[in-house]
């Protein structure tokens, strides 16, 4: 990211605080870019926000296809999500409702080419709403999932996609499958982002009951309870297994901005999530 990118985001941070909220100051989605101590175990309750962020290095080291789901695609996962997934995608089919991946994994390098790309586009005001600068991506843990409709057009050209047959069902079940809607309608000031009802993100069966139960967005109910001990099903790889912290930390190495510049472009199957046209409302 280019110091004039980095300023520009800083400056604008100012427009984008909101008013502290009832639960406490932590709440808030002020716009910096701390480095969460991370190692990949807590993949249950860390947060990535607008504030708080992966390192440059941080990759998953358990990335597998989602061929083993049944559901196709080259997008990549972290291993203890594919059976869950799997359930998930054999539900929906029998559901009339088969589940195509848009986007699952990215890389810091490809979240920070994609949000430049929307910068670009859009500019950094809307930009900023709708993806993540890179390392603030919940992409780069390995466990967030773009959804769309099998066979069918990235969920965000679709006219309504929250309304569709596939949007309608998995609001109503991804939960039950361990996934929840990271960035749900009208939580803009709590979850940071605009709503994107096809970016769910794994928590394990328990943790994403207790989410739905709660009614708030994922960011929230994580800052503001104890961890829960997640339970992919079945049994997860070793490096699975959380320990419980509710709220991230800054590690001492906090570095101000990526060291290199990206290079790599998104692409159609990989590329970030598009930010919502103007006028239209899902
Ligand atoms: N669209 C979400 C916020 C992301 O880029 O991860
Ligand atoms: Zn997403």
């Amino acid at each position: 990211m280019t110091l004039a990118l980095r300023a520009a985001i800083l400056a604008m941070s100012l427009a984008f605080v909101p008013a502290a909220t009832a639960a406490g100051d932590n709440l808030d989605c002020s716009i910096d870019d701390d480095v969460v101590a991370y190692t990949g175990e807590d993949w249950a309750s860390v947060v990535v926000d607008t504030r708080w962020r992966l390192a440059n290095d941080y990759v998953p080291g358990d990335l597998v296809t989602t061929q083993g789901a049944g559901i196709g695609g080259k997008a990549r996962l972290r291993e203890f999500v594919i059976n869950d997934l799997a359930a998930l995608a054999a539900d929906a089919r029998t559901a009339g409702v088969p589940l195509g991946i848009q986007s699952a994994y990215r890389s810091f390098r490809l979240q920070a080419s994609t949000f430049r790309e929307w910068v670009r586009k859009i500019g950094l005001a809307r930009a900023t709403k709708t993806s993540a600068r890179a390392g603030h991506s919940e992409h780069q843990l390995g466990t967030a999932i773009d959804f769309k409709s099998r066979g069918g057009a990235p969920p965000w050209k679709v006219r309504n996609w929250a309304k569709s047959a596939t949007g309608v069902w998995l609001a109503r079940n991804a939960w039950l499958y361990g996934f929840v809607l990271s960035y749900p309608d009208g939580t803009y000031h709590t979850s940071c982002y605009d709503y994107e009802p096809w970016h769910f993100r794994y928590l394990g069966r328990d943790a994403a009951r207790r989410v739905h139960d709660s009614g708030q967005p994922p960011r929230v109910w994580l800052l503001t309870h104890p961890t829960p001990t997640p339970t992919p099903t079945p049994t997860p790889t070793p490096t699975a297994t959380p320990s419980p912290t509710a709220t991230p930390t800054a590690s001492p190495t906090d570095s101000p901005s990526p060291t290199a510049e990206p290079t790599a472009e998104p692409t159609a199957e990989s590329s970030g999530d598009l930010p919502i046209v103007p006028g239209q409302r899902l």
